[in-house]
């Protein structure tokens, strides 16, 4: 059967989200998880961007053995020589080339003219292959550019080495059959094709990201570009579980195939809502909370009697866990450990105990611990354990009549304690006004969101908040079971990540 390249770009088109901001560690640990889900390409990002880019990249390249390790560069000699730095030490590096195709953009920003942009692209990709044997390119705004013109880039890149030509609908303009047409257009006018592999890259501007690919797929393109959840610029780019289960589900329609590991799916999207604060929308097809929740009497019975009725996808399928299992304050390191092993996290003894010990703590105030429960506490063990300031006590009194105080004391970087108070509006600003007196590094609070995790009065409250520096957002998220401590988690996971930015620019 025919296979389908899945490339990865959540952490490159993925990041250039408005509000998405991530750290090398982050970025690392996105990798790590896009290998296990078994995508064939992760594209790291863009390293000329600057230089923490660059050393994330190349980190990645050197930490991730089993995808291809992807660096974006325009054409030009700077950014390809940049991109070469970067992943030089992957076990199958490759540079992606991008340059305009379109008029609009030829004409309106670059302001030159198709022969000078045929001559860059060919530049291009020819200094790229100098350095090494797997290159992309990418016709910028392909959908809105002449096709005869594409046809003629197309043939003058791959005569210089392009091994992947991928066509991006930058604008999210193209509809699915146009789109396919161009791909097949592309097939029948490019003379020297078969020597490489058509690619496409989609953008939801009008909600088609994903049809528009399939659509492409079908009609002989074998390199998929997508992202996690579909973030990227603007409305995002084509969601990678969303394609990649389409293909999986309606194999009788597409008779092709993809390398991903479909149950590592709903844990990935859970890293990437995660560590770059954009939650996924409930109704979100595969990965959204009511993706496989059926509210409806009738839809009830029928699952009941046989799922699929209903049911096009089993939940095991893309790893939301079968077992409706719930702890308690009962139960012991044992049932702990099975339930984590189940969830698929694989801790240190280290970290074992100091979940257990955080467990323990819920359960205590929370009567049944749920997976999603475990998921949230985990990810706050996370975050907390590479904090430079951790909060030790927060103590806050409100009311309709009186005063908003907190009084906070912190752990510092070097491991002092110290200690402040100060009035606010509210709890929450009496809260970030204290620790603004401690940490004293200026920002603007931007956004800020509470959710429980659960149903229930008991349940854990996330808070994720954004703040702003410098013109830079980094986001911040809490969680707890009292929601005026989730916020203050929040603020000072946040503040932590704006000083370690600093601090590496
Ligand atoms: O949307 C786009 O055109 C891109 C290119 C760099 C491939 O992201
Ligand atoms: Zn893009």
């Amino acid at each position: 059967m025919d296979k389908v390249i899945i490339f990865d770009t959540t952490l490159r088109d993925g990041e250039q989200a408005a509000g998405a901001t991530l750290n090398i560690q982050e970025k690392v640990e996105i990798a790590r998880q896009l290998e296990k889900l078994g995508v064939d390409v992760i594209e790291a990002g863009m390293p000329v961007n600057s230089r923490t880019e660059l050393e994330a990249v190349a980190q990645i390249s050197k930490e991730v053995r089993n995808a291809t390790i992807c660096g974006l560069a325009r054409a030009l000699p700077a950014d390809i020589d940049r991109a070469w730095e970067a992943v030089k030490e992957a076990e199958d590096p490759r540079i992606h080339v991008f340059l305009s195709a379109s008029d609009i953009h030829i004409m309106h920003q670059l302001k030159k003219n198709r022969n000078e942009i045929l001559e860059m692209a060919r530049a291009g990709v020819a200094r790229a292959k100098g350095y090494l044997q797997n290159v992309e390119f990418s016709p910028m705004d392909a959908s809105r550019a002449e096709p005869a013109y594409i046809y003629q880039m197309l043939e003058a890149v791959i005569d210089a080495g392009a091994t992947t030509v991928n066509i991006p609908d930058t604008v999210g303009y193209a509809m699915p059959d146009e789109f396919g047409s161009l791909i097949e257009g592309i097939l029948k006018n490019v003379s020297n094709i078969d020597k490489a592999i058509i690619s496409i890259h989609c953008h939801n501007d009008l909600g088609m990201a994903v049809a528009n690919s399939l659509e492409a797929i079908k009609r002989g393109a074998r390199q998929a570009e997508c992202t996690i959840n579909g973030i990227g610029e603007r409305a995002g780019n084509a969601s990678l579980e969303e394609i990649v289960m389409s293909i999986k589900t309606r194999r009788d329609f597409y008779n092709l195939e993809t390398g991903i590991d479909t149950t590592q799916i709903y844990k990935t999207s859970r890293l990437v809502s995660d560590l770059t604060g954009f939650p996924v929308q409930p109704n979100k097809a595969i990965v959204g909370g009511n993706a496989f929740r059926h509210e409806s009497g009738i839809h009830q019975d029928g699952v009941i009697k046989m799922p699929i009725t209903y049911e096009i996808i089993e939940p095991q399928a893309v790893g939301i866990p079968a077992s409706t299992l719930v702890l308690g304050k009962l139960s012991g390191r044992h049932a702990f450990r099975e339930r984590l092993a189940e969830l698929g996290y694989s801790l240190t003894e280290e970290e074992f105990t100091q979940a257990f010990a955080a467990f323990k703590e819920l359960a205590e105030k929370k009567k049944e611990i749920t997976d999603r429960d475990i998921e949230s506490l985990l990810a706050e063990e996370k975050r907390t354990v590479t904090e430079d300031y951790r909060l030790k006590r927060l103590q806050v009194t409100c009311g309709d009549k009186g005063m908003p105080t907190a009084a906070v004391r912190l752990i510092t970087p070097d491991e002092r304690t110290i200690e402040d108070a100060a009035l606010g509006t509210g709890p929450v600003d009496a809260v970030y006004k204290a620790i603004n007196r401690l940490v004293g590094v200026p920002n603007k609070l931007t956004e800020f969101s509470v959710k429980s995790v659960t149903e229930g009065i008991d349940a854990i409250g996330e808070v994720l908040i954004r703040i702003e520096s410098d013109g830079i957002s980094y986001t911040g998220r809490g969680a707890d079971t009292d929601i005026i401590v989730a916020s203050a988690r929040a603020y000072i996971n946040a503040l932590n990540r704006l000083i370690a930015a600093k601090r590496a620019a």
